[in-house]
């Protein structure tokens, strides 16, 4: 059955701070959603791809996307990532049973890992794509190490993150009836107690957050374009 990616882009990018909206901030000359959006459109597991903008960005972000290969109208979202996540499961078509969840803050993802993390999913019912952390992790409580993280079992969780759709919304709608709100997808379906299929993602899969990672992402799709060394 079809499998649906759900671009979410209507954050205001406050850390970013840039003149124009997030999903509009060129990388390399060409804009983070169009680069996050191209990354699945090159992905043949992808039969449609539905962006979620900001309600006053539509007509931008159309007009920016027009003759996109599988690619919908954009759709509205809404205040925190949370509310756009919902309002990109409600555009989704009817037939769609799989989604695959993705930040348009990660403009670099690649084709070949979202193969990847759709198949985990098809075989589990959940997956996320991940790196391992590179630094030792402390939880820190007013000032202080409260705790030091086994370093071996922690991981960065990044997008596309992809389940059934019938299972995101149960997890959405526990999530909503309990007040929850959480960082990223699957931690609404870990709440339900349903495993999540962990994927070894690409560390150049970055999330575009603070003015220094657009150098970063640049730095990354130079190397890219020289082709693998
Ligand atoms: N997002 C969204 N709707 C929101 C908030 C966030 O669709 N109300 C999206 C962002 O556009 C981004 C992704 O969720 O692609 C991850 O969010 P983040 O990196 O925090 O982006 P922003 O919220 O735009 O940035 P900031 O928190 O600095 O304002
Ligand atoms: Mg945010």
């Amino acid at each position: 059955m079809r499998v649906a990616a759900l671009v979410l882009a209507a954050g205001r990018g406050e850390r970013l701070g840039a003149e124009v909206p997030k999903g509009l901030l060129p990388i390399a000359g060409r804009p983070l959603l169009a680069r996050a959006i191209e990354g699945l459109v090159a992905c043949a597991d992808i039969d449609v791809i539905v962006p979620v903008v900001p309600a006053a960005e539509r007509t931008r972000c159309a007009a920016l996307l027009r003759g996109m290969d599988r690619v919908a109208a954009p759709v509205a979202g809404g205040a925190e990532r949370q509310d756009s996540m919902r309002a990109g499961l409600a555009a989704l078509p009817p037939d769609v049973e799989w989604v695959a969840v993705h930040d348009a803050a990660r403009p670099l993802v690649r084709a070949a890992d979202v193969t990847r993390v759709v198949a985990a999913a098809r075989r589990h019912g959940a997956a996320l794509l991940a790196v391992p952390v590179r630094d030792t992790l402390k939880r820190v409580s007013g000032g202080r190490v409260a705790e030091t993280l086994p370093r071996a079992a922690c991981w960065a969780a990044q997008t596309p993150q992809v389940f059934r759709v019938e299972l995101l919304r149960e997890a959405l709608a526990k999530a909503e009836a309990e007040g929850f709100q959480g960082t990223d997808d699957a931690q609404l379906v870990e709440r339900l107690g349903v495993p999540v299929e962990v994927v070894e993602g690409d560390p150049s899969n970055l999330k575009i957050t603070w003015p220094e990672d657009v150098e970063l992402a640049e730095a990354l799709l130079a190397r890219r374009s020289r082709g693998p060394a």
